[in-house]
């Protein structure tokens, strides 16, 4: 059993962490591709040609499960990864049902990729559960820029989170959808701007779950795994920030020439 897990970027660390915390004894093989980065930007095309590529190489890799740790690569992809591949493949979404059910005040605010927001099966996951609320999407591509950069916090994080983020609030918006999972790396900017009685909502904690429902009984063990991580994008830029992002796991590191 070996978990592959896949990105546009660093962003889906946030959803192998969580993993990590439930299957302690699962080898993990991770691949960012940052020289791509962002998907935000890109066509259905492109993301799809890019996950199939990557996929390819994690099952060549010996993975026997694959997580799209992305929102945009799933809302693109997961249909025809499904249709092409036997072995399981979990996607996320940006938790648009979670949020319509908590929701007080009747508005949500979604802060996902441009790629997500536009994807067909972002309008069907609204219209499937959130009919009755307001729903209001705001894409952040420079939340995306500063998680590469390894910029978490600080002033100009702190100034990126506030446009993003003031004109959902003052649109009366009581739960954010993290819709992208490179922003819950700049969770505590985002928290420490939220006034009380406003919600986050972020889906890493469910795939994960998912992730271990599909994980056999039998596959764990007592040793701790190992975790690999490949970038397709700068090795040392990559070394140089995952203290940050992964600050209490022990990872080996790869470049990935796809
Ligand atoms: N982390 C990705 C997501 O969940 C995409 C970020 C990007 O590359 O634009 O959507």
């Amino acid at each position: 059993m070996k978990i592959g897990i896949l990105d546009s970027g660093v962003g889906g660390l946030s959803v192998l962490r969580e993993i990590r915390k439930l299957l302690p004894n699962i080898p993990i093989h991770y691949v960012g591709d940052s020289s791509w980065c962002p998907y935000g930007n890109k066509s259905a095309e492109v993301i799809n040609r890019r996950v199939f590529q990557i996929t390819d190489h994690l099952i060549e890799c010996g993975a026997t499960l694959i997580v799209i740790a992305c929102n945009s690569a799933t809302i693109h992809s997961v249909g025809p990864l499904r249709d092409a591949y036997l072995l399981p493949i979990v996607g996320m979404e940006p938790g648009i049902k979670p949020a319509a059910q908590k929701t007080e005040s009747g508005v949500v605010g979604v802060l996902a990729t441009e790629a997500s927001i536009l994807g067909e099966k972002f309008h069907q996951l609204v219209n499937d559960h959130a009919k009755d609320v307001k729903v209001i999407t705001r894409p952040c591509p420079y939340f995306v820029e500063l998680v590469e950069a390894g910029t978490l916090n600080g002033a100009e994080a702190e100034s990126a989170v506030k446009e993003a983020i003031d004109p959902l609030l003052d649109s009366g918006a009581d739960v954010l959808v993290l819709g992208c999972t490179h922003y819950p790396f700049l969770g505590e900017a985002i928290q420490s701007r939220l006034p009380s009685g406003v919600s986050i909502i972020d889906t890493g904690i469910a795939v994960a779950k998912r992730v271990q429902s599909l994980v056999p009984r039998n596959s764990n063990s007592d040793v701790e795994a190992t975790i690999d991580i490949e970038t397709t994008g700068s090795l040392d830029q990559l070394n140089r920030i995952l203290p940050s992002l992964l600050p209490d796991l022990a990872v080996n590191t790869a470049s990935c020439s796809l």
